[in-house]
């Protein structure tokens, strides 16, 4: 039992519960993170692993000193306890003056910049690797795009299409999209620069290829990828979609009590459109169902590789794409059946 330790916060919560599940699965031993000592010991119980493969660790996100203590028991932490506008920042410090690698599960795009603008430094001189939205929104889109566009020196446009149906939101995904459907203010990436707008929300036509096919989206979807992808991508503009029926179908708001089993049902397509200029370009998907389950694997993967020293060759906040070989990574998840890839 010589594994450094991953810490999960939030681990009471469906994305925690599958992060740890599937950590444990792999014999890989955990601390259990989060605000309620008693929730965490329960879920302790019910995860009932060998001796010594699970702690756990009680810490409110306004107690400085107990996050900085979990960081400094752990080699990554996993934060999957949000909205991340209120989270994800406290993490992120215990991080750093703790110095664990970290990766997070945000979907938003604020809180994913809020990071790249203000702890980049800090993250380079502690010599960690920070991963935000390492997770099925973002993350998985963002490995797309650097598989799909390399070696393509002139990029108009990169298009992300999210299809999804059936999906369960969780409490803390409803409070997510709340607060996401009420935003004013919009990250943006249009003409080579990003900015922070009032914008015009349309629908637009997204021609996934079969069996999904042309499908009517919400343009644009709030999610990070407009933030982590022109790192990588010397995109002129950067945009993400979702179906619209996504948020016609009635469960989606309404089934936060919803079971494991139940939230396992989404059927989803990821696709990404990069164009030339002179026109001309390249598609690239990922097709599969359980959004959930596909973003708890590709942190656990991540978390794995950071805490046995595989780390990206540079410190600090950094893409997916940037921390890993996307098309390698992307690979291997679908080996794991995560998804079926197409490239
Ligand atoms: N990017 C993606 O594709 C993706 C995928 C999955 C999840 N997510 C995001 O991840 C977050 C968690 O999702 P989930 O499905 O696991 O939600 P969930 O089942 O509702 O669980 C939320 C977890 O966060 C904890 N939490 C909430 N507010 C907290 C606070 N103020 N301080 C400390 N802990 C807090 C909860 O702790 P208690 O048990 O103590 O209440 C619980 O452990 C959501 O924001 C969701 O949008 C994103």
């Amino acid at each position: 039992m010589n594994a450094p330790l991953i810490a999960i916060y939030g681990a009471t919560g469906h994305t925690g519960r599958l992060v740890a599940k599937e950590l444990l699965a792999r014999d890989h031993p955990v601390i259990l993170a989060g605000r309620n000592g008693a929730k965490l010991q329960e879920l302790a119980v019910e995860l009932n692993a060998p001796d010594g493969r699970i702690r756990t660790h009680v810490a409110t996100l306004d107690d400085e000193a107990a996050l900085r203590e979990l960081a400094e028991r752990s080699a990554v932490i996993v934060h999957c306890a949000g909205p991340y506008a209120e989270t994800a920042l406290p993490l992120a410090q215990a991080a750093v003056d703790g110095g664990s690698h970290y990766i997070d599960h945000a979907v938003e795009p604020h809180p994913v910049k809020l990071l790249f603008d203000t702890m980049q430094a800090r993250a380079q001189s502690a010599g960690i690797v920070m991963i935000p939205q390492l997770s099925f929104y973002g993350g998985i889109a963002d490995l797309l795009a650097a598989a799909v566009t390399e070696g393509m020196g002139d990029v108009d446009r990169v298009t992300v299409g999210y299809s999804v149906t059936g999906w369960r939101m969780t409490p803390a995904a409803v409070k997510t999209a709340e607060l996401l459907i009420g935003e004013i203010d919009r990250v943006t990436f249009a003409d080579g620069v990003q900015r922070v707008e009032p914008v015009e929300i349309r629908n637009t036509v997204f021609p996934f290829p079969p069996p999904v096919g042309p499908r009517t989206m919400i343009a644009p979807f709030p999610s990070g990828e407009v933030v982590t992808i022109p790192r990588h991508v010397p995109a002129r503009r950067v945009e993400s979609q979702l179906t619209a029926s996504t948020f016609e179908e009635e469960q989606t708001f309404t089934s936060q009590d919803a079971t494991a089993e139940e939230r396992a049902r989404t059927d989803f397509m990821i696709a990404v459109q990069a164009t030339s200029v002179g026109g001309g370009g390249r598609n690239g998907h990922v097709r599969g169902s359980d959004i959930w389950w596909v973003g708890a694997l590709a942190s656990v993967e991540a978390a794995t590789r950071l805490a046995s020293g595989q780390t990206p060759p540079k410190a600090g906040v950094l893409s997916t794409a940037e921390a890993f070989p996307a098309a390698p990574f992307l690979r291997h998840l679908a080996t794991l059946n995560a998804f079926t890839l197409a490239l």
